[in-house]
């Protein structure tokens, strides 16, 4: 099972890394939503301490991700035309200013609002700055807005992604599950040469 993502296949790192990744971003994304409308009390303080240490473990994640790629470039997207190449692109990007910004945002979004970021109450990240009101605000607009936005990307990337398996039936889905066996043949994306 090799560690590093080839020309064709993802390797166990990088799927590690994108599973892990797409569970604590859904699971952010559902939590985030769901705490938001509860009555100020101790299952909102709850949410709110677990919503905060997924996202820091989001961002390591993030991070290592950006080390990897560099050992470890991804391999090329499959495109069946040029336009589904750039959207294909442009939704991945999204999904890693994403992995960078809401964490950020969030934490920008804490400090500013007077509360600690903490990791299951095992460290706390550095405090960036102290209370200011419009900062907070700021941060809260760009941390909520993106969130719901992110929804609709991420929608468009799991039917991006089921469309090249049940429709183009190549191996963009099995590649990232491990399970691509035609390691060599796999063509490079068609339109990005
Ligand atoms: C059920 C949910 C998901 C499915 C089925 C899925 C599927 C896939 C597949 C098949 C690829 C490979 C695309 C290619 O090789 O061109 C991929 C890549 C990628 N996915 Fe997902 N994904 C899911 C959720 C997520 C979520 C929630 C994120 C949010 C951050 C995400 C971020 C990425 C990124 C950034 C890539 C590019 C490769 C990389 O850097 O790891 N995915 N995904």
């Amino acid at each position: 099972m090799p560690l590093k993502n080839s020309e064709q296949n993802y390797g166990i790192v990088s799927r590690a890394n994108h599973w892990l990744t797409a569970f604590i971003f859904i699971g952010l994304l559902a939590i985030g939503l769901y705490m938001t409308g509860l009555e100020k009390g101790d299952d909102k303080q709850a949410l709110y301490a677990l919503h905060k240490s997924m996202g820091i473990a989001l961002f390591g994640l993030m991070l290592l991700r950006l080390v990897w790629l560099k050992i470890s470039p991804n391999p090329e997207q499959l495109s069946k035309n040029k336009f589904e190449h750039i959207l294909g692109h442009a939704v991945k990007g999204l999904l890693y200013l994403a992995m960078l910004g809401m964490p950020i945002s969030g934490w920008i979004m804490s400090n500013s609002g007077g509360h600690e970021v903490s990791f299951f109450n095992m460290f706390a990240l550095p405090t960036l700055m102290g209370e200011h009101e419009m900062t907070h605000e700021i941060s809260e607009f760009i941390h909520s807005t993106f969130g719901f936005v992110l929804i609709a990307i991420v929608l468009l990337h799991i039917a991006g992604a089921l469309k090249h398996h049940f429709v183009y039936k190549d191996v963009t889905l099995l590649r990232m599950v491990g399970k691509n066996k035609a390691t060599d043949t796999t063509e490079k994306n068609s339109e990005g040469k």
